[in-house]
Parts: C-alpha cells; structure tokens; sequence
C-alpha cells in the first residue's frame, strides 16, 4: 500500500487545524500510520528542504519550517501521494481551489499550511529522514 508523509506546518498547527485536517485525510478514507508532534532542528530543516537551497526564499523557508511544533504523519492508502496533495491544494494559495486546503485555510506562499511528498521517491525519502524507525 502506497505511503506518503505529510506535515501540517506551524501556522497550522498554531491555527488549531491539526484535528481538521486529519479528519479530512481520515474521511477521505486514508490511514494514519504514524504521527509526532516535533519542533524540527535546523539541521533537519535544511535536509528536508534541500532542493530549495539556492532559492532566494529559502532562509525564510528554514526560519518559519523551525519557528514552532509541526505535526508530522506517515498517510497510507491507494494512490495516497497524488491524492493527498490534491486535498492539499496549489502551492501558492491564491491558485488553490475552494475545497481544498490551501484553497479553504491559507491566504499566501510562505504559510501554506501543510506539506506533503510530490512523488514516490521524495515520499520514501522523506518518511526515513522523519520516522526512521518505519
Ligand atoms: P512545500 O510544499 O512545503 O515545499 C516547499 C515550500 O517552499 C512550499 O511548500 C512553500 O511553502 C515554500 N515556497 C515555495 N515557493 C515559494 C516562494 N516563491 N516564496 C516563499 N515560499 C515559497
């Protein structure tokens, strides 16, 4: 079964949505297969956003990723990856869909509320680099 992990970020998490949005997942008729509240280290920040490094926002990605707790989630289910960031919306919010999250909960880039892997190789990664012990 496909897996994929997700990251309700910390303007979520400080909005209250946490609960929000895994019924959404839930409901939808995903599997939480692991969960943690962390506050992510700038170590850790940086090799999870690596491939953004040389972009002009990354210093702020980093500061924000590590600025308070994240609720990190493995999600499992049929086609999970390309499901759960449908759920989630465009990037940039102001191209998300009404009914999506970003689209309901987010007003700008730079707080978009969540994050979730864009493909089967990032989802594997990712997934090690937050629950290693999987
Ligand atoms: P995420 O899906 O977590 O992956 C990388 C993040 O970088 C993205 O969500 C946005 O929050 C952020 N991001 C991408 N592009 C920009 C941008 N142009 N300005 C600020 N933040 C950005």
């Amino acid at each position: 079964m496909e897996q994929t992990y997700l990251m309700i970020k910390p303007d979520g998490v400080s909005r209250k949505l946490t609960g929000e949005l895994i019924n959404r997942f839930e409901k939808k008729g995903f599997t939480l297969r692991a969960a943690k509240m962390i506050t992510i280290s700038e170590e850790l920040a940086k090799e999870h956003y690596g491939e953004h490094a040389d972009k002009p926002f990354f210093p702020g990605l980093i500061n924000f990723i590590t600025s308070g707790p994240v609720f990190a989630m493995v999600l499992e289910g049929n086609n999970v990856i390309k499901e759960a960031r449908k759920m989630m919306g465009a990037t940039n919010p102001e191209e998300a869909s009404p009914g999506t999250i970003r689209g309901d909960f987010a007003t700008e880039m730079s707080e978009n509320i969540i994050h979730g892997s864009d493909s089967k190789e990032s989802a594997k990664r990712e997934i090690n680099l937050f629950f290693p012990e999987l």
